[in-house]
């Protein structure tokens, strides 16, 4: 009797992932986060089944919102705290119309940082993609970070409306280029668990990584995968990739959309899963990523993103969400000046 119903809801879940998944919302309008479903402000789970509340796959293409440095290990800095997350999501929101926060490298190993942008998230109606933290692959510090995940959505108070909020959970970013949990066969052993786990929550997973890696996750001369991609992509509901011309060579940034072009026909025909682009960079000036990188500046940061906002119908008939790395604690990555101001400022990427 327990054992059936345990089934039964594990297959409840299963349908509502694989909706989530292909698109069988039937009310798109309404459907979440790119539609006007509101989440209750009060944290209880919403009044729809989860498999009718996200949008179907088909909306999730074009810019998606920014990735979201927590790169401060003391939870309780400002940084980590509800307030300092919900006033930086609402500016997401209102100003560039971003629908989704990717959640980056919270090195906070307490449930706290999950549950304040989860709270954030309800309180802006956004989505919200958990990571686990690494370390970059050293130790065993992800397994403290996944606990931290798992104690949230196991929560009395969070974990109702979690599934709701939730995206996606990534098993790190760039997890095997740093040699996570080994990197390998062991690796792939818990990226399955840590898949099982969320599933059954509801919440599709998989990793944020760089799958152009040719004889290591993409295959030799970039055909196809290697044996580690292949069972990547099997433990994986989704591809979030990692597409980042800004390290290729010194090219310019008039030369790179020719190599995210081909990123795009690559990862749609050979990994050929719900695929975001969560990450992708360019430089506004120097930085210790690449000091020597020429072409960077205010105006090529400016040409970079909007190259993607004008190449808006090209990720739509393929299907591909993009984020923009990333608001603020990177550098001459982020989005925002020190003093607040944006580097782009009056942009608003399309809904096309
Ligand atoms: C983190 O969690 C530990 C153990 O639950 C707790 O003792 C500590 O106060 C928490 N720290 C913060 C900053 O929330
Ligand atoms: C952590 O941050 C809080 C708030 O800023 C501060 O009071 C505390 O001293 C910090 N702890 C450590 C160990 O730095
Ligand atoms: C890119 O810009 C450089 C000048 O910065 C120019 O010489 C070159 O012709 C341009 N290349 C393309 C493909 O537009
Ligand atoms: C791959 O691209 C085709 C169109 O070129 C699109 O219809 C399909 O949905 C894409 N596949 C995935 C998994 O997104
Ligand atoms: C903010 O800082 C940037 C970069 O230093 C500068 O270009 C901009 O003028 C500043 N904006 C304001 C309002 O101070």
């Amino acid at each position: 009797m327990h054992k059936l119903r345990i089934c039964k809801i594990l297959l409840l879940t299963r349908s509502g992932l694989r909706a989530r998944l292909s698109g069988k919302a039937d009310k798109p309008s309404t459907c979440f986060p790119y539609g006007s479903a509101k989440l209750p402000k009060d944290l209880s789970k919403p009044d729809i089944p989860l498999e009718d509340w996200w949008c179907p796959q088909s909306m999730a293409y074009g810019f998606q919102g920014f990735s979201y440095p927590l790169e401060v290990d003391n939870c309780s800095d400002p940084s980590n705290s509800f307030e300092s997350m919900n006033k930086d999501f609402a500016r997401m929101k209102a100003d560039f119309g971003a629908s989704i926060v990717r959640m980056y490298y919270p090195t906070c190993l307490n449930a706290s940082v999950f549950e304040n942008a989860l709270r954030a998230g309800v309180a802006n109606d956004m989505a919200v993609i958990f990571q686990v933290w690494t370390n970059f692959g050293i130790g065993d510090v992800w397994k403290q970070s996944q606990q931290a995940i798992y104690d949230v959505m196991d929560s009395a108070e969070y974990g109702h409306i979690a599934p709701y909020v939730v995206h996606s959970a990534d098993f790190g970013s760039e997890p095997i280029g740093d040699g996570m949990d080994g990197g390998g066969d062991q690796f792939i052993i818990d990226l399955g668990l840590f898949r099982t786990k969320m599933n059954s929550y509801g919440v599709p997973a998989g990793i944020s990584e760089d799958w152009d890696r040719p004889d290591w996750i993409s295959g030799p001369n970039g055909v196809g995968l290697t044996d580690l991609g292949e069972e990547v992509k099997a433990n994986s509901d989704y591809c979030h990739a990692h597409v980042m011309p800004f390290y290729h060579g010194d090219l310019l940034v008039n030369e790179t959309w020719d190599y995210i072009q081909e990123q795009i026909v690559w990862l749609n025909g050979t990994v050929n899963l719900p695929t975001m682009i969560t990450e992708t960079q360019w430089a506004w000036g120097p930085t210790s990523h690449y000091p020597d990188k020429s072409d960077v500046g205010v105006s090529q940061y400016t040409k970079y993103w909007k190259k993607y906002d004008d190449e808006c119908e090209y990720l739509k008939k393929f299907n591909i969400g993009w984020f923009l790395h990333a608001w603020y604690g990177e550098g001459t990555f982020d989005i925002v000046f020190d003093n607040g101001s944006y580097v782009i400022p009056h942009w608003r990427p399309r809904k096309c």
